[in-house]
C-alpha cells in the first residue's frame, strides 16, 4: 500500500454563514427533501425526505438509538401514536397545550401572538409605544422601552392589537381579540364522528413511555434508576410554520425518559445535559454553534422543575433543537390518578415504595437533521488538477451520518476500468451505501459527491491495472492516498467505525 498527497493542495474557505435558501435549494437539487404534495401546491408544515434526506434522517436516528439503547440501563420501546384520550387530560395538553393566536378580520391570515410582538421592528415598537405609553418613549431609552413593550404586549396585548398593522394586508386595528387554540390535531376513531370518539394524533412520544412504565420495568426486570427511549412521529397543528423543517406540523422526535428516586433528580439530570450535548459535539457538530438555554421559572412547561434546550445556531438565529426536562413525579403522578391504577415503583432493597422522578431527553430527529445539514454545509475554494481554482460546496457531515458512504468511479470508460469498479462496487455494496458514477470529468464527479457529503471517493486509473492499486480520496481533506484493491472493503470499514 503507498501513500501519496493530492497535488491539488487543501481547500480554503470561500463564504460566510450559510443561508436557509442554499440549504433548501440544495435539499430540493439532490434529493434530500421535497414539499409534500408538491404537484398540488405543497402542504404547509409537511415536507418529504427524498432519497438521501431518508437516509440521512434514518443515519441520525440510529446513532441516538446506539447512544442510548446499548446502554445496560435503557430499554427501547415503540409505542402506537393513537392513545386512549384520556392520556392527554392527565398529560395536561388538553387543558395546557395552547397557543395564544389572533386574526386579522380583513384578510383572515392568522398570527400566533407572541411571534407577532417579536416580528414588530424597533423603529415601530417605537412608534407604538408612543401611542401607548407616551411617557417611556419620550425618555428616549432603547432597552427601556424594548422591556416595557414586550412586558406590556405580554400583560394587555389588545393595547397594541388595537394599533397595530397587519403583517400581511398592511391594514390597521383588523385584528380579533387573542384566544387559545390548542395544537393538538383530533380525529374520530371508528365510523361516528362524535365526541366520544374523539382521539388526538400525539403531540410528544413521551406519554407512550410514561404510560408503559410498570409493564417495561417489569419485562426487562429494570431496576431504578433506569430509562425509556423511543423514536416517532409527532403531530403539532402549528400557526405559524417556519424555517423549513424547523417548524413542521408533522415531525419525528427521539425521547428518552429516565427514571429515578426523589432526591437523586439534580444529580442525574446535569448528566443527561452533559451526555446529550456531547453526542451533538461527537456528530461533528461545531462547539461554537451550540449553546445552552435555560428556561426562566416563569415561563417553566406546566410538569417542569428545570429545563433546558441545546440551541443551534440557525441561518434564522439560535433555535433549540433538544430540551433536557425534569419533569419530576408529575406524570407519573397525573396518569395514577386518571387511570385509577398504580405506577408506584417498589424498591426491593430499601422495601420503599414510591413514585418516580423523571429526567426527559427530547430532540427532535426533523429539527436536527436540518441543524446536521446547516452544520455541514461549506462552499470552499478547491484548487483542480489543472492548477485553477473552483467554488465546491461540500457537506462536512460526519462519516456515520453521510447518505452515502463511498463512491467508484473508472477514470476512463475503457482498458478494462469499468469492470474493476464495479467489481470493487459490488464488494462494497453489502457493507456500505455506495454510488457507482462513470459519467463526466473526474473532477466533476468529486464535486457531486461532496455536495452530497460521501466522505470517500475510490478512483480506478490506469495504475490500478499495473499494481491493483487505487485512489482513496478524502472528503474534508481533498487527500488521496493509494490503496491495494483488496483491501478496500476493511481500510473503509476501519475508518467509518473509527470516525
Ligand atoms: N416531550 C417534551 C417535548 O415534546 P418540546 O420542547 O415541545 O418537548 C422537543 O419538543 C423537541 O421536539 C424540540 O426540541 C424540537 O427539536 C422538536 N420539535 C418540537 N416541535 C416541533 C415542530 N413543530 N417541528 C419540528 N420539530 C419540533
Amino acid at each position: 500500500m503507498a501513500n501519496e498527497r493530492a497535488s491539488a493542495g487543501a481547500p480554503t474557505k470561500a463564504s460566510g454563514p450559510v443561508s436557509m435558501d442554499k440549504i433548501v435549494s440544495l435539499c430540493k437539487r439532490r434529493g434530500f427533501v421535497f414539499q409534500s404534495s408538491e404537484i398540488y401546491g405543497g402542504l404547509n408544515g409537511a415536507w418529504d425526505y427524498g432519497p438521501l434526506g431518508a437516509e440521512l434522517l434514518n443515519n441520525i436516528k440510529a446513532e441516538w438509538w446506539r447512544e442510548m439503547t446499548f446502554r445496560e440501563n435503557v430499554e427501547g420501546i415503540d409505542a402506537a401514536i393513537l392513545m386512549h384520550p384520556r392520556v392527554w387530560e392527565a398529560s395536561g395538553h388538553v387543558e395546557n397545550f395552547t397557543d395564544p393566536m389572533v386574526d386579522c378580520r380583513q384578510c383572515k391570515s392568522r398570527f400566533r401572538l407572541d411571534l407577532l410582538f417579536d416580528e414588530v421592528s424597533a423603529k415601530k415598537r417605537k412608534e407604538l409605544m408612543r401611542e401607548a405609553e407616551p411617557k417611556i418613549a419620550a425618555s428616549g431609552d432603547e432597552e427601556l422601552i424594548a422591556a416595557e413593550f414586550r412586558k406590556l404586549s405580554e400583560l394587555e396585548p389588545q393595547k397594541f392589537l388595537a394599533i397595530l398593522n397587519c403583517p400581511t394586508c398592511g391594514n390597521k386595528g383588523t385584528f380579533t381579540e387573542a384566544r387559545k387554540f390548542n395544537l393538538m390535531f383530533k380525529t374520530f376513531v371508528g365510523p361516528v364522528e362524535d365526541s366520544g370518539s374523539v382521539v388526538y394524533l400525539r403531540p410528544e412520544t413521551a406519554q407512550g413511555i410514561f404510560v408503559n412504565f410498570l409493564n417495561v420495568q417489569s419485562a426487562s426486570r429494570q431496576k431504578i434508576p433506569f430509562g425509556i427511549a423511543q423514536i416517532g412521529k409527532a403531530f403539532r397543528n402549528e400557526i405559524n410554520t417556519k424555517n423549513f423543517l424547523f417548524r413542521t406540523r408533522e415531525f419525528e422526535q427521539m425521547e428518552m425518559q429516565f427514571f429515578v428516586k426523589p432526591g437523586t433528580d439534580v444529580e442525574w439530570f446535569e448528566y443527561w445535559r452533559e451526555q446529550r450535548m456531547q453526542w451533538f459535539v461527537r456528530l461533528g457538530m461545531a462547539p461554537g454553534a451550540l449553546q445552552w438555554h435555560q428556561h426562566e421559572p416563569g415561563k417553566l412547561a406546566h410538569y417542569a422543575k428545570d429545563a433546558y434546550d441545546i440551541e443551534f445556531a440557525f441561518p434564522f438565529g439560535w433555535g433549540e433543537i433538544e430540551g433536557v426536562h425534569n419533569r419530576t413525579d408529575f406524570d407519573l403522578s397525573r396518569h395514577e390518578q386518571f387511570s385509577g391504577k398504580s405506577l408506584k415503583y417498589f424498591d426491593e432493597q430499601t422495601k420503599e415504595k414510591f413514585t418516580p422522578f423523571i429526567i426527559e431527553t427530547s430532540a427532535g430527529a426533523s429539527r436536527s437533521c436540518l441543524a446536521f445539514l446547516v452544520n455541514a454545509y461549506a462552499e470552499e475554494d478547491a484548487p483542480t488538477g489543472e492548477g485553477t481554482v473552483e467554488t465546491r460546496v461540500v457537506l462536512k457531515l460526519h462519516p456515520r451520518l453521510a447518505p452515502m458512504k463511498a463512491a467508484v468511479f473508472p477514470l476512463v470508460n475503457r482498458d478494462g476500468m469499468p469492470e474493476i469498479a464495479r467489481k470493487i462496487e459490488q464488494d462494497l455494496r453489502p457493507r456500505m451505501r455506495v454510488s457507482y458514477d462513470a459519467s463526466g470529468a473526474v473532477g466533476r464527479r468529486y464535486r457531486r459527491q461532496d455536495e452530497i457529503g460521501t466522505p470517500y471517493c475510490i478512483t480506478v486509473d490506469s495504475q490500478t491495472l499495473a499494481d491493483q492499486t487505487v485512489t482513496v480520496r478524502e472528503r474534508d481533506t481533498m487527500v488521496q492516498e493509494r490503496i491495494a484493491s483488496d483491501g478496500l472493503v476493511s481500510y473503509l470499514l476501519g475508518k467509518l467505525s473509527a470516525a
